[in-house]
């Protein structure tokens, strides 16, 4: 149950003064600064503190600098969109982690196990979008729809989608908001596949049981999940076996099909339900 008392008007303007936090959806930061409440007592500054935090770990920190959207924006709509590709792939940390030369490859595999999809749901997806339209094999036979909790970038993504090629549409979403899954369905419709790359530990760490509970809603028939072998930081520390084995646990009690895929900085995996 939320506390009506907590402050949220105040707390939106204070993140809405912040140059790092102010095109989150306010649904999260609020989802977020209710916790903080709870957790620190009601104490207001330590709670819009808190939520800096949190907000800083599940998405700021994979910024390593400022993404220049309007710059991007403007070479795209000249016809230079290969000019700004690098910078756009370097600037969120999740996608720059990926060796390029090898994501035709890793696409190419994702889609051995695929029943060559026509539609595809992008969770959580930062930058990746972009680098699906540039590398993936297909990529302009698909409608694709992209989803994260920045306002800023569902609307350069949408600005940048036709210079792309990309059919479909970015969207401004919550995967811990009550009756995501629902409310996903109900805007955009029956979906073939969902990519879920590097975003379950991040909502495990918030809410525990919120992997199952997400891929048992997901109205989709499959899913392609990856983990993360190091963390932003470098570190390895048996990542990929405890996040295998969480997986096994999940899936253990379904007649799901999970088929691994094994690829150097990340490990994949398809589920078909
Ligand atoms: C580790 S990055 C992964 C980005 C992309 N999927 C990739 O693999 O390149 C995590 C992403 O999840 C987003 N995110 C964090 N919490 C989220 C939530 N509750 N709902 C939707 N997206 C979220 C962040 O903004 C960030 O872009």
């Amino acid at each position: 149950m939320r506390d009506v008392n907590c402050p949220v008007e105040t707390i939106l303007a204070q993140i809405g003064e912040s140059r790092k936090y102010r095109h989150i959806a306010p649904q999260v930061v609020v989802r977020i600064a209710h916790r903080a409440w709870e957790r620190t007592r009601r104490d207001l500054k330590a709670t819009i503190k808190e939520t800096k935090n949190a907000l800083h770990q599940v998405a700021g920190a994979y910024f390593r600098s400022a993404p220049r959207y309007e710059a991007w924006q403007v070479v795209a709509e000249s016809g230079q969109v290969e000019a700004v590709l690098p910078d756009i792939l370097a600037t969120h940390a999740s996608v720059a982690e990926r060796d390029i030369a090898t994501l035709p490859d890793f696409y190419a595999q994702v889609f051995a196990h695929l029943d060559s999809p026509r539609s595809i749901l992008d969770l959580a997806c930062g930058l990746h979008p972009v680098a699906f339209a540039t590398y993936a094999p297909f990529a302009k036979e698909i409608t694709y729809y992209a989803g994260d909790i920045y306002t800023d970038l569902e609307a350069f993504l949408n600005g940048v989608f036709p210079a792309l090629d990309v059919k479909g549409r970015a969207f401004t979403c919550d995967l811990l908001g009550e009756g995501f899954a629902t409310k996903i369905a109900e805007e955009i419709g029956e979906v073939d596949v969902a990519f879920l790359f590097k975003i379950l530990p991040l909502l495990e760490l918030w809410e525990k049981g919120a992997s199952a509970r997400l891929l048992h809603a997901l109205p989709v028939r499959q899913i392609v999940i990856t983990y993360p072998t190091r963390s932003l930081g470098g570190n390895a520390c048996g990542m990929a076996r405890n996040y295998a084995q969480h997986l096994a646990e999940i899936t253990a009690e379904t007649n799901w099909r999970v088929e691994a895929l094994e690829f150097p900085r990340e490990l994949c995996f398809v589920v078909t339900k």
